[in-house]
């Protein structure tokens, strides 16, 4: 069957200069990008959001392809910080859609709390739109969370997960037994009033659940308020694709968080994978342009599981301060470590990156050196260089060995206001074969740079993006 070529626009037609051409055999290509994916590299929290809020200056469509309120998404706008747990950031900016998408798991009283204090701050000005086909989040599912995590730490010293307890694992769960009610269902309060009868009977071992009619009750109105936002999403972003105009994806969470391909039971309950994001969205692969892995410069995790380049002394304490280290979600001190090449290596495997955004370089400033972890020794004598041992134990036993990296200057504002003004040929020498090293050992260009929190602390390399220039190394023509 003739595979449907749709018209492509870039960018640069968005902004007026066209690049349409036909090819050879007639149709029309464009030669820009039109769907971008963005997915975390590590164990979450590298400053997706912000790289996403960079992307979305250019984009249509921003859409968040899973997990839910686990997910904190700082932004730091000049009014003020942002931190998004369940819109997608495209919500932030005038002109751009921000869709919560079919892939994610919705608390519609978290979201409508989330929306007012978006609106009570002026700063909800992109349009907001629910997919009807997003799993809806109940209380149920928060307690069950709490409830799961704390019977598995009374079975087995370890056994704990250290999960946000926002009700992800549950959700998920009856999302997959088919025992979960969808946003689409909320217009439907008989519906959702049968739905709850059968899946109370299924949580019968839980404490303390509301009572089903208040809960009836409550969804029916949160539904009502949120029914004007609440669409099928897939046909609009099939058409958007159509007219060529650019779409986001948004990833939560991150590889080493997905279910199959993370550190599995230490995980979430979504693939936070760029195949992830494709199921989350509906969007087909056929259709993407690139996949951008963001990493920070260095590794943290927050939550249980093995995490081999974490630092428990005094450096690790130094990224924590310096850092800010501190979840978005839950509060709780993230765990502080060195880069670790062996998992990047994998996750860019495993997504497919096209190219790398490297955040927080600037959390590194001044530092003497800087270790990276390049391969793992086993207790049997063998190197692990871009696979994740299946078996969390295996990873708990890896010896991360380093390769210690010249560090860069601190990032004073006027080094900052350098960045700003010239681009990435103002970015340090050191810290540049810093990058360089990462493409050199990942075969992905870094095509991003965060130095600072700032919306507009972020610096594009200047190279031609797509993958025909995977593996290459990144010219400092930016
Ligand atoms: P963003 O999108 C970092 C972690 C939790 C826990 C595990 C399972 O901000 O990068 P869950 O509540 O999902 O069942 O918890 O996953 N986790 C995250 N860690 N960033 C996140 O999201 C996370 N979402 C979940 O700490 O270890
Ligand atoms: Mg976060």
């Amino acid at each position: 069957m003739p595979r449907y070529t749709s018209p492509r626009r870039t960018a640069s037609d968005a902004r007026g200069t066209s690049s349409f051409y036909p090819d050879d055999s007639g149709r029309w290509e464009g030669t820009g990008t039109s769907v971008r994916v963005v997915v975390g590299a590590q164990f979450g929290d590298e400053a997706k959001g912000k790289i996403t809020d960079f992307l979305a200056a250019d984009a249509r469509y921003v859409v968040r392809t899973g997990g839910g309120p686990n997910a904190g998404h700082s932004i730091h706008l000049p009014e003020g910080t942002v931190v998004l747990h369940q819109l997608a950031c495209g919500v932030l900016r005038h002109g751009v859609v921000g869709i919560s998408g079919p892939g994610m798991v919705l608390q519609p009283m978290k979201l409508e709390a989330e929306l007012q204090d978006l609106e009570k701050r002026g700063l909800l000005r992109g349009q907001v739109v629910l997919s009807d086909r997003a799993h809806v989040l109940l209380p149920v599912h928060e307690i069950e969370d709490a409830w799961q995590d704390e019977m598995r730490a009374g079975k087995a010293p370890g056994a704990s997960l250290g999960t946000t307890k926002s009700g992800i694992g549950p959700a998920y769960a009856d999302r997959s037994g088919r025992f979960g009610i969808r946003m689409g269902d909320l217009a439907r309060p008989a519906r959702v009033k049968e739905a709850l009868e059968i899946l109370y009977a299924t949580k019968t071992h839980l404490p303390n659940l509301p009572a089903k009619d208040d809960l009836a009750g409550e969804l029916a109105e949160v539904g009502s308020r949120l029914a004007p936002l609440i669409q099928s999403t897939e046909p609009m972003l099939w058409d958007a694709i159509g007219r060529g105009e650019n779409i986001l994806l948004e990833g939560a969470q991150s590889a080493l968080l997905d279910v199959d391909f993370g550190t599995y039971p230490f995980v979430t309950s979504s693939h936070p994978t760029s195949a992830g994001a494709l199921v989350g969205s509906g969007i087909p692969p056929t259709e993407v342009d690139e996949v951008i892995g963001v990493s920070k410069a260095y590794s943290t995790r927050v939550g249980a599981g093995p995490f081999p380049t974490e630092d428990t002394g005094e450096s690790g304490e130094y990224l924590r301060r310096v850092g800010g280290e501190r979840g978005a979600t839950t509060g709780r001190p993230r765990r502080c470590g060195w880069l670790d090449l062996v998992l990047l290596r994998y996750a860019a495997r495993l997504n497919g990156f096209t190219s790398l955004a490297v955040t927080k370089v600037d959390v590194l400033g001044g530092l003497e050196e800087v270790p990276v972890c390049t391969h793992y020794q086993m207790p049997d004598g063998s190197t692990v260089r871009d696979v994740l041992p299946s078996d969390a134990d295996d990873l708990l036993r890896a010896q991360p060995m380093y390769d210690r990296l010249p560090g860069w200057p601190a990032f004073h504002q006027r080094l900052k206001d350098r960045v700003r003004a010239e681009g990435a040929s103002a970015l340090p020498s050191t810290l540049r074969r810093y990058l360089d090293r990462i493409t050199e050992e990942t075969g992905v260009p870094v095509q991003y740079v965060g130095y600072g929190a700032d919306r507009s602390e972020t610096v594009a390399l200047g190279f031609p993006s797509g993958p025909a220039r995977r593996a290459s190394l990144t010219p400092w023509t930016g």
